[in-house]
């Protein structure tokens, strides 16, 4: 695993509020793509995804524990792709703390959800996958691009 930089790490936690951090899966077909925003920081070395909507995504990790992501800073001009394995957690520790933020953020983010039975409802937290990351690449395009920084 590596350390995610300071200056990275406040990347993603930017981009998880207007909740939009492309990542993508593989098994042996064509690549899959999605949004997520349900997205946070674990540590230094790992990342926090919230399964509400997951299926092929899902599926592509039970074949393949292998995720992308790409961060994108238009205000600092910075982009960098993180890649790393997965761990699938229905239960335990990491779960149970991944979805009690999730509840709270979401009732303190609007007054339509006002109990954790609400959000449950509308989203519920089918699992949450662990990214351990292991390579990091400076993204942005200038010469250079796609160099492994880490
Ligand atoms: C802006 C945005 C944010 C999303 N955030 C999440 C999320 O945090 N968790 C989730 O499970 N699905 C989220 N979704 C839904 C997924 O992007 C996707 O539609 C879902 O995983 C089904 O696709 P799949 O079958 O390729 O996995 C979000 C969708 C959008 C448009």
């Amino acid at each position: 695993m590596v350390k995610v930089p300071e200056e990275i790490k406040e990347m993603l936690e930017k981009q998880a509020i207007g909740r939009k951090v492309p990542i993508s899966t593989c098994s042996e077909d064509v690549p899959n793509v999605i949004y997520v925003g349900f997205i946070k920081m674990h540590g230094d070395e790992e990342v926090l995804i919230g399964d509400n909507f997951l299926n092929k995504t899902r599926e592509n990790l039970e074949k393949n524990p292998r995720l992308s992501m790409i961060l994108y800073d238009p205000g600092i001009k910075k982009s960098y792709q993180l890649k790393g394995s997965t761990e699938i957690y229905t239960e335990g520790k990491i779960y149970e703390e991944a979805k009690k933020e999730f509840i709270e953020s979401r009732m303190k983010r609007s007054d339509k959800y006002p109990t954790e039975a609400a959000v449950l409802e509308k989203y519920p937290i089918k699992s949450v996958v662990l990214v351990k990351i292991e390579e990091i690449y400076d993204s942005m395009g200038k010469v250079g691009a796609g160099k492994r920084i880490l």
